[in-house]
Parts: structure tokens; C-alpha cells; sequence
């Protein structure tokens, strides 16, 4: 880990608890974690828990709020979807984007990725961009490849100060809810390739700045292991964060990672 980057842990709650579920969640994880130093934590709920999750954090540093989802359009006749302004006005500062199941049970092409993108940088909120090969891609040795598409495609035109402040999240599809993770080795190999795909889109420096997290399968068994690598800065948990006590032990795995 870089000593210019800030490690950062993020929970992907789904499609998971209520307002007054994650209500109870809070005041557990608050009670387990004390204080948030060396780690920033972003927690992830759905839109109808944001207002109440806002509310419970606002006077919490280093614990921010994110989105799982945003639009692509500024405002006007988009039933059912939620604008940056929203969120923003909810104090969301983060955005999960292109998460895999986004990619594949809902269409989203890197068009797509690329306009939420563009929109969340524009109301400052921060895009958490994920990307990630399937196995059959894996296997065929295609990995690379399908990283880098991705990443060019997602990350074309913006400036270096939004590069710096996006997160690009690399999460294997197979590894996702599948109790299945690449090792140590492999983890560490995608991460470097793609800060130096992330290099070539803006330039060393910025590629340096930039935050990558590992997801897939993270718990608090492998978060230190998976930390240890050189360029991941982070992990992006799903099913491991839907317990309190279990966030609260990865949360503690990294801030001594
Ligand atoms: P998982 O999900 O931790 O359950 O594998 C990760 C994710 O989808 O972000």
C-alpha cells in the first residue's frame, strides 16, 4: 500500500434491509468500530435508507455515504430513476457504477458507465467504478483485454483531477457471492495492470493517486491477505457487510493492514 493513498472500505448492501434495518445495522457497526482513522468506510444502502443513513452519519468523519446506482441524465421524464441531485442533496458522496450485476442483469454498456460517470463527476460526487472479467473470459485468457475495454471506455475525457477522484473496483465476476477468490498473486497482477492502464489514460502521477479495491468474495479471513498487495487499496464487500460484526472485523483487518 502507497503511502499516498488512503486505504477505503466499502459495503455494497444489494437490494438488502429496510430503513429501520440498517437503522439497527448503524448503531451496532458505530458501537464495534469506535473510531475510523487510518481507513475511510463508505456504506453503500439503497436509496429508500439513504435519508435515514444520512441523518445517522452526518456527524461521523471518515464514514461516507454512497449510492448503488445513479442516472445518466440530469433531471425531467425519467420515471423511476434518481438524479445526482438527489443524491447529493442526501449528501451521498460516492457512486457505485457499473457494478457487474448492473452490466448483466440490467444492460448497462460502457456507454452507459461512461455518461453516469460524467454526471456524477459534474455534481461532485464520486464514482466508485467497477469492472471485472467473467470466468469464460478468464479462461479463454481475455482478462486483460476485457479490463482494459472497460477501462477505456468508462474513463475516456475526463480530466486528471476526476481520475484522481474516482475509485476503479476490480471484481471478478466469478468471484462475486461465490465464496471463490483469485489468489493473492493473480488479485495483485489485475490491480497492477490496471494502474498501468489507468497511466496510459491520464499519466504516472495520477495513476498513483488513483484508489483501487479488490471485491469478490472479501471477508475478514482474506481482507488483510488481499491488502497486502502492493496496489490494492481497498475492498468492496457485498454479502461479508451485511452483518454489523462481520464489517466491523474487516474494518478492523484493515485499519491494521
Ligand atoms: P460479495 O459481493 O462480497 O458478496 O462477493 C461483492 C460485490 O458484489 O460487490
Amino acid at each position: 500500500m502507497s503511502h499516498l493513498r488512503k486505504k477505503v472500505i466499502a459495503a455494497n448492501w444489494k437490494m438488502n434491509m429496510t430503513a429501520s434495518e440498517v437503522t439497527a445495522y448503524l448503531t451496532n457497526f458505530l458501537e464495534e468500530i469506535k473510531t475510523v482513522l487510518a481507513v475511510d468506510v463508505i456504506l453503500i444502502p439503497s436509496f429508500t435508507s439513504l435519508p435515514k443513513s444520512s441523518e445517522l452519519l452526518a456527524l461521523i468523519p471518515g464514514i461516507y455515504l454512497g449510492a448503488q446506482n445513479i442516472s445518466s441524465h440530469d433531471k425531467g421524464a425519467f420515471t423511476g430513476e434518481i438524479s445526482a441531485a438527489m443524491l447529493r442533496d442526501l449528501f451521498v458522496r460516492y457512486v457505485l457504477i457499473g457494478h457487474s450485476e448492473r452490466r448483466h442483469l440490467f444492460g448497462e454498456t460502457n456507454d452507459l458507465i461512461h455518461a453516469k460517470i460524467a454526471i456524477a463527476h459534474r455534481h461532485e460526487i464520486r464514482p466508485i467504478l467497477c469492472i471485472g472479467e467473467t470466468l469464460e473470459e478468464r479462461l479463454a485468457g481475455k482478462e486483460k483485454q476485457v479490463l482494459e475495454q472497460q477501462l477505456r471506455e468508462a474513463l475516456t475525457g475526463f480530466s486528471l483531477e476526476q481520475l484522481a477522484n474516482t475509485i476503479v473496483a476490480y471484481e471478478p465476476v466469478w468471484a462475486i457471492g461465490t465464496g471463490k477468490t483469485p489468489t493473492l498473486d493473480q488479485a495483485e497482477e489485475s490491480h497492477l495492470f490496471i494502474r498501468s492502464t489507468l497511466a496510459q489514460l491520464s499519466n504516472s502521477t495520477t495513476a498513483q493517486k488513483i484508489r483501487l479495491q479488490y471485491g469478490g468474495s472479501v471477508t475478514p479471513a482474506n481482507t488483510r491477505e488481499f491488502l497486502s498487495a502492493p496496489n490494492i487499496d481497498g475492498v468492496l464487500v457485498g454479502s461479508a457487510s451485511l452483518d454489523p460484526r462481520t464489517f466491523a472485523q474487516i474494518f478492523l483487518q484493515a485499519q491494521h493492514a
